[in-house]
């Protein structure tokens, strides 16, 4: 019966910003892929944007070949913050990370055009460890998650400006994740636009790497 698989769905107490292909997959990633709307307040939104965008203006947009993770996207990774900007970055850390864990020093800040998209990778487990937190500002997106080895097991997970997401474990492990270009960028059956979107993206460092490791991981994690 028509739309009889979302009524299933609707019933579960499930907040409205992640989907999947199943309930047991959103049950067993309930703690591992997490998305917290307004995480940000609007102020804290215009203090990060404002920080961020006369760094950003001075990149120009890449558009790699076609085997590249990201198109059509600038980046950079920073490590100096204003002091308003130290204090969300704080409250990611505690919202995310738990208290043993180190995090990478630099923060990785990844502006996407409004066609830019990322397309399904893992991140290197060289270079980051068990958990991303991402925070999108300015246009909402949707990430897609797809399991590895079993790609009929997917989340959707709806970014709106001020949110803050977490990858941790097997979501950050086991399942690919990807931002989906305007063309593709649905929620379900509710299309979601993509204008240009900043990510603000924290990453702890991978497992026996908290000290005295030389060198710098490369930029794109
Ligand atoms: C990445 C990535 C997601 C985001 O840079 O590896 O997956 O939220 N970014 O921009
Ligand atoms: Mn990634």
């Amino acid at each position: 019966m028509a739309g009889s698989g979302r009524l299933a769905l609707g019933t579960l107490p499930w907040p409205g910003w992640v989907r999947g292909s199943g309930p047991a997959v959103l049950s067993r990633l309930r703690d591992a892929a997490v998305v917290r709307p307004g995480f940000l307040s609007a102020a804290e939104e215009e203090t990060l944007s404002r920080e961020l965008e006369p760094e950003l203006r001075r990149r120009r947009y890449e558009y790699d070949h076609w085997d590249a993770a990201i198109h059509g996207f600038r980046e950079t990774e920073k490590s100096r913050w204003s002091e308003a900007s130290r204090a969300i970055l704080q409250r990611v850390q505690a919202a995310a990370f738990s208290p043993g864990q180190t995090l990478l020093s630099s923060v990785h800040v990844l502006d996407l055009e409004p066609r830019g998209y990322i397309k399904p990778h893992v991140d290197s487990i060289k270079f980051c460890g068990a958990t991303i937190a991402g925070l999108s500002l300015l246009s909402p997106s949707v990430m897609r998650l797809v399991h590895t080895q079993e790609p009929g097991e997917w989340l959707e997970l709806l970014l709106e400006p001020g949110s803050l997401y977490i990858l941790r474990g097997s979501a950050r492990y086991d399942f690919s994740h990807e931002i989906l270009r305007d063309e593709e960028s649905f929620f379900g059956e509710r299309r979601v636009p993509r204008g240009r979107r900043i990510s603000v993206i924290c990453r702890s460092l991978p497992e026996g790497m908290e000290s005295g490791e030389p060198g710098q991981p490369p930029p794109a994690c």
